[in-house]
């Protein structure tokens, strides 16, 4: 049997270790406010917004929400995203995609002040992470990162093949990989041959968005998966982009979906929140 990488603990470890750093800073009179920002009312963003507001009480930071009906123009939205960037008291904005139709995302995210934008998702935010500079990481590759850390796997030297190449997850956990001296490639839709490049990975790190996609024909013995994919199955069951019982008897260790990688991305969140005031409590 692989090992299954808990993902829900690892989470969890991080939040109380965040948690431990705020308490902290509070005492030192230091406070982390996040803004996060809904329109519409799309099921499943209101359940990742409740889930990002309930963690950041978890951690001690505090959240103010902003519930914006559907039909909000672009411009509303610039004008509170701008207000937001202005407010000393906000340290971290958080908007919620996908936007409706009449909003162009890109002009949102880059209207987010990069000294506020914890989901790391700004062109300046990409930009320092491809060259190395101190900056806001993306939250779900981060998350994977540490994943493999804390569950001893290492990561320098590797072969790492990420399928998906996204902005928000392929492109960069292509470059935390680097970053861990990892060897990368980078596969999508139009790969030639994807099995034969899957096969190479010691590392295989599926965002392909195709429900139980990855069998074991895809996976080198002894390989470790990492799944960023979630789904409902025929049976109405959470799964991922891989097909974990077909995988099961090659790989050594293993995401499950749901309490892999999903509750990281909240956990990294928290610390890109916990980072706006890091360091502060010395300059106080
Ligand atoms: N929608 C799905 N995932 C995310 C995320 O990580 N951040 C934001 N802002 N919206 C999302």
């Amino acid at each position: 049997m692989p090992y299954i990488i808990d993902g829900k603990a690892i989470s969890k470890q991080i939040k109380d270790e965040l948690r431990d750093e705020v308490e902290k800073l509070t005492e030192a009179g230091i406070n982390a406010c996040l803004a996060v920002i809904q329109v519409g009312n799309d099921p499943a963003s209101t359940v990742y917004v409740n889930n990002k507001k309930k963690a950041c009480a978890y951690v001690g930071i505090n959240s103010r929400s902003y519930e914006l009906p559907e039909d909000t123009s672009e411009q509303t939205l610039l004008d509170l995203v701008q207000k937001l960037n202005e407010d000393p008291e906000v340290n971290g904005i958080l908007v919620q995609l996908p936007l409706p139709k009449q909003i162009d995302e890109d002009k949102v995210i880059r209207t987010i002040s990069p000294d506020k934008d914890v989901d790391g998702f700004h062109p300046v935010s990409v930009g320092r992470l491809w060259i190395g500079e101190k900056g806001f990481l993306s939250c779900t590759p981060a998350g994977v990162i540490q994943l493999l850390k804390r569950s001893g796997i290492e990561i320098e030297g590797k072969e790492c093949v990420i399928i998906g190449r996204s902005n928000i997850v392929g492109k960069p956990m292509a470059a935390l990989l680097l970053r861990e001296n990892a060897t990368v490639t980078v596969a999508h839709s139009k790969t030639k041959d994807l099995k034969s490049i899957a096969k190479r990975a010691d590392i295989l790190i599926v965002a392909i968005g195709k429900a139980k996609f990855i069998t074991k024909d895809y996976i080198k013995e002894g390989a470790v998966v990492i799944d960023v994919g979630m789904h409902r199955d025929e049976q109405n069951h959470l799964c991922g982009d891989v097909d974990c019982e077909d995988v099961s008897s090659v790989v050594s260790a293993i995401t499950p979906v749901p309490g892999g990688v999903g509750p990281m991305t909240i956990a990294m969140l928290m610390n890109n929140c916990v980072e706006t005031i890091r360091g502060r409590e010395e300059r106080a």
